[in-house]
């Protein structure tokens, strides 16, 4: 089955890539391997770079016909109609702290959305995964979304944007959440974030502006395990806009994140 076998292929290229630059990171030299991107808070290491070229030698070598874009800037066309979304460090801020919450994160798409995917956290040596129709897994355990249905007690993950006029705006949400949940978690990467919404470790997870390959392999995991997704008008959803979460809190949850006279009302 193609799904499996790109699945294998996505956790053995993270795998190496994640231990590459977990090793790199013990020799990191602040003033030479580090740089900025869209802002000054915006990190860039030379691990992502080396993470990044690491996953497309692989990917050529598997798959010559299949198109890549990678966050540091590969891109190449699709001549299968399967492309791979690369994130070689997912939390290059934590990665660059030397806090754990960081991971690579693959995943194969073709026309009708993500087919695989793997997450791979080096610091813990966890590896997440997903096939599209087959469930999502950590190590051997098949994993399953948490069975919340109160919003009271949910712990719910987001993220902020590295550009401040965006920060506002997420602040606000998470001020208008914040009351009627049991807590806010902000790990510091997106994709760890969603696996875990997938093992019930979060029991909701939101964000805005992401990129696809923040999204695409951690939503295929917590989709698989059970958990339901949507952008925040209740629609499919989007990087730009994503909620994920245990599926009995979702509409309230939309409620609280994104409330709208257009949105659709859950109770009719
Ligand atoms: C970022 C992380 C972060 C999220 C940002 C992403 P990067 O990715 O996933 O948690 O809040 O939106 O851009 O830049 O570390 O790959
Ligand atoms: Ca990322
Ligand atoms: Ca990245």
């Amino acid at each position: 089955m193609i799904e499996i076998e790109l699945m294998n292929a996505a956790a053995s290229m993270a795998r190496r890539a994640g231990d590459l630059a977990l090793v790199g990171r013990s020799t990191l030299d602040r003033s030479t391997d580090v740089g900025t991107k869209s802002t000054a808070t915006d990190m860039v290491t030379r691990w992502d770079s080396a993470s990044e070229n690491l996953i497309v030698s692989d990917i050529e070598a598997r798959r010559p016909d299949d198109g890549i874009i990678g966050e540091e800037g590969s891109t190449k066309e699709s001549r299968s109609g399967v492309s791979w979304l690369v994130d070689p460090i997912d939390g290059t801020t934590n990665f660059l702290y030397g806090l754990a919450g960081w991971a690579v994160s693959i995943a194969a798409v073709d026309l009708s959305g993500t087919l695989a995917g793997a997450v791979y956290l080096p610091a813990t040596r966890e590896m997440f995964v997903a096939a599209r129709g087959h469930g999502s897994w950590l190590g051997g355990r098949r994993l399953a979304c948490s069975p919340s249905g109160e919003l009271a007690t949910a712990l719910v993950g987001t993220g902020f944007s590295y550009s401040s006029e965006r920060r506002a705006k997420q602040g606000e949400r998470v001020a208008n959440l914040l009351p009627n949940v049991r807590d806010i978690r902000r790990t510091g990467a997106a994709a760890p974030d969603l696996c875990y919404v997938a093992d019930g470790r979060l029991d909701a997870y939101f964000e805005e502006n992401l990129q696809p390959w923040d999204l695409a392999a951690g939503l295929l995991i917590a989709t698989e395990a059970g958990a339901r997704a949507s952008d925040f008008a209740g629609g499919p959803p989007v990087p730009s806009n994503v909620l994920v979460s245990a599926p009995d809190i979702h509409d309230r949850l939309l409620d609280l994140i994104a409330p709208s006279p257009n949105r659709r009302d859950p109770t009719l």
